[in-house]
């Protein structure tokens, strides 16, 4: 009798409460089906997960995105990449803050970014999220990671009681990293989710609101709203909550979006920073 797939995975814990590095795994290489169905699980387990020392080519990635579900399409291609790079394939987006002719060649280039839920804006917001690093900063630019799950377990129960079963509204502008005065004036997107959001898969819940794109509470006065939409963001973003990853070039991370939020640091505009990243379409609108 074989050894069962989940002792053939060697994963060691990022934090307390989220992520973990799966070692050993060479993504490069045809995995059967039962180290991919671990490598799923070890996701669902711990919400990010980390493969080091990868060199993946942009297919590879691809194959890799289709472990966790269906590949998330782009709109259309990215038509820049770096000299000395290929052209991108389909549906592989590219993080960067390299210019080339004064130009910068991917998208959200430079500086920070406030905690986050990738696509929180669509109606049916991407599972996943898939990221390779290429190039990367000496220091800084790194990605926090904060656990939904534990943020919601450990929420005070007063302020649990009066959010259960509401939903709140969302929006993002695509223009800008940080929410700036300007919000609701130039909104590319909006969408109505629950404040919690049960886990299809794992049937646990998570606080689903955060503070770059949530921007109410549906039916609550505005000042309750903020009050408590404040709360819940101070509490989210608790340290004790979040994993920091610090990249290293052929590292892949995946997270899910549906019960972790992330955000990114500040890094020096002038070293080269590169990542790809793909993501995996949802499958259903929250609840
Ligand atoms: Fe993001």
């Amino acid at each position: 009798m074989a050894i069962m797939t989940e002792a053939r995975l060697d994963i060691v814990k990022l934090s307390q409460h989220i992520g973990a590095e799966v070692r050993g795994i060479d993504l490069r290489a045809k995995l059967d089906t039962e180290i991919i169905q671990a490598i799923r699980r070890a996701w669902l387990d711990h919400a990010v997960i980390l493969f080091r020392g990868q060199d993946l080519a942009q297919e590879d990635l691809i194959r890799v995105t289709g472990f966790f579900g269906e590949l998330g399409k782009l709109a259309r291609p990215q038509e820049f990449f770096p000299k000395g790079y290929a052209r991108l394939l389909p549906n592989i987006m590219m993080i960067s803050n390299i210019r080339e002719n004064g130009q910068t060649i991917g998208a959200l280039p430079d500086g920070e970014m406030m905690f986050h839920h990738d696509m929180l804006h669509a109606e049916v917001p991407h599972d996943a999220t898939l990221l390779y690093a290429v190039e990367v900063p000496t220091y800084g630019g790194d990605t926090l990671f904060a656990s939904g799950v534990a943020a919601y377990e450990t929420l005070d129960p007063a302020i649990r009681a009066k959010l259960e079963g509401r939903t709140a509204f969302h929006h993002y502008n695509y223009g800008s990293t940080q929410r700036g005065d300007d919000r609701g004036v130039a909104a590319f997107s909006e969408s109505t989710h629950p404040v919690f959001r049960t886990h299809r898969e794992t049937g646990r819940k998570a606080i689903y609101v955060n503070r770059l794109m949530t921007v109410g509470i549906v039916d609550l006065p505005q000042a309750e709203s903020d009050a408590l939409l404040n709360a819940l963001f101070d509490h989210s973003e608790r340290p004790e909550f979040v994993y920091a990853h610090v990249w290293r070039k052929g590292d892949l991370l995946v997270w899910d979006n549906r019960c972790s939020m992330h955000a990114r640091t500040d890094f020096p505009s002038d070293q080269r920073r590169l990542l790809y990243r793909t993501t995996v379409m949802g499958q259903e609108r929250p609840y």
